[in-house]
C-alpha cells in the first residue's frame, strides 16, 4: 500500500480531517480535505465536527485551530514547522511597545505566536487586514504586527497615518527583491504579475505589480484569469494549485528560490506517523487561549 493510501486509511479509521496550506508539498496537498490560506483554514476548523484536526502547514496555524476549536485533538505532524516572520516578535516585546503607545489598538497577523496574540485586539490575515483596519475608527491609533511588508500596503491601501509598524518580516518574502521583479519584467514582456503582500517587492516596486493577493486571492486568479502567462512573487508551493486549476495558462515563479523551509517540513510519512501515535498534539493553556480568541473572532467575522 502506498503511503498516501496509508495516510487515507488512517484518517478514515480516525474521523480525521486534513487541512493543508497552499505552499504544502503537492503530495501533502493532493489528499487533503481542504487546501487554503490561513483564513480559509482557520475557518474550516472552526466549524470541524471530526474529533481530530490534523494540520498541514505550521505551528501558529495548528494554535490558532485548537483555538478556535477547543474541544478538537489538534496534530502538527512536526514541530519544526514553525515560521521565521511569527518568531520576529515576543509578548514580551509586544507589551514593551505598547506600554510606549498607551491607548493604541493592537493588530497582529495570524502570524504570530499565541501568546503574542492573546496581547492582541485584533487579528487579521492577508485576505483580510485591509478590511480590519478599515473597521477600526480612524482616530485610534494602531500598533501593526509583525510584518512591515504588509503593513505598508495595508496602509497606502488605508489612508491612514497613524499606524505604527512593527519591523519584522517574512525571511522567504523578503528575499523578493524590486530587482528580480524588473529583472523577470524583462525577460517576460506579455506577463501579468501577482504578489503577496508580504514580499519584499511588492511594496516597494509597485507600479510593476498588477494584483497584491493572498494566496487564495492568488487561487482564485488562477480561476478566472485570462492572461497566457503570470509571473507568480510568492512561495512556490502555490504554483501547483494554480497550474491544476487552469493548465492552459503558464504561472511562473518570481524565483525558483521562494522555498518556505517551515512549510516543507511535513511530508506524507510524518502524515502517517502523526495519526498512527498521535502526534504532536497541540495545546495552548486556557487563559492565553481565552485571550487570543477575542482577537481571532474578529478575524474570522471581517
Ligand atoms: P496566506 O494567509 O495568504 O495563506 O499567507 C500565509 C503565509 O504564511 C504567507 O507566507
Ligand atoms: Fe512564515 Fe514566511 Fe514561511 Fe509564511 S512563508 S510560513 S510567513 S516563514
Amino acid at each position: 500500500m502506498s503511503v498516501a493510501s496509508e495516510v487515507l486509511r488512517l484518517k478514515e479509521a480516525r474521523g480525521a480531517l486534513l487541512l493543508a496550506h497552499n505552499y504544502q508539498r503537492p503530495e501533502v496537498q493532493d489528499i487533503a480535505d481542504f487546501v487554503g490560506d490561513s483564513l480559509y483554514l482557520s475557518r474550516k476548523a472552526r466549524e470541524a465536527d471530526a474529533p481530530v484536526i490534523v494540520f498541514a502547514g505550521v505551528r501558529f496555524m495548528a494554535e490558532t485551530a485548537k483555538i478556535l476549536n477547543p474541544t478538537k485533538t489538534v496534530l502538527l505532524p512536526d514541530l519544526k514547522a514553525g515560521c521565521g516572520l511569527a518568531d520576529s516578535i515576543t509578548a514580551d516585546q509586544l507589551r514593551s511597545w505598547k506600554a510606549a503607545h498607551p491607548g493604541a489598538v493592537v493588530v497582529s497577523y495570524i502570524n504570530t505566536s499565541a501568546e503574542v496574540k492573546a496581547e492582541s485586539d485584533y487579528c487579521c490575515t492577508s485576505s483580510n487586514a485591509v478590511r480590519v483596519v478599515q473597521g477600526i475608527p480612524s482616530d485610534v491609533e494602531i500598533l501593526f504586527l509583525p510584518d512591515m511588508f504588509l503593513g505598508e500596503w495595508v496602509r497606502r491601501r488605508t489612508g491612514r497615518s497613524n499606524m505604527h509598524l512593527w519591523a519584522g518580516d517574512c525571511p522567504v518574502h523578503a528575499k523578493l527583491r524590486p530587482e528580480d521583479l524588473r529583472k523577470a519584467r524583462a525577460a517576460h514582456p506579455g506577463a501579468m504579475v501577482i504578489a503577496h503582500p508580504e514580499c519584499g517587492c511588492g511594496s516597494q516596486a509597485l507600479p510593476e505589480v498588477d494584483r497584491i493577493l493572498s494566496t487564495d486571492g492568488m487561487i482564485r486568479y488562477a480561476e478566472e484569469t485570462r492572461a497566457a502567462e503570470t509571473l507568480v512573487a510568492t512561495e512556490v508551493g502555490i504554483l501547483h494549485r494554480m497550474r491544476q486549476i487552469n493548465p492552459n495558462a503558464r504561472f511562473l515563479p518570481l524565483s525558483e528560490g521562494a522555498i518556505c523551509p517551515y512549510m516543507k517540513e511535513i511530508d506524507l510519512e510524518d502524515l502517517r506517523t502523526s495519526l498512527a501515535e498521535d502526534r504532536y498534539r497541540i495545546e495552548v493553556p486556557a487563559p492565553i487561549a481565552a485571550k487570543a480568541l477575542v482577537g481571532l473572532e474578529r478575524m474570522i467575522a471581517s
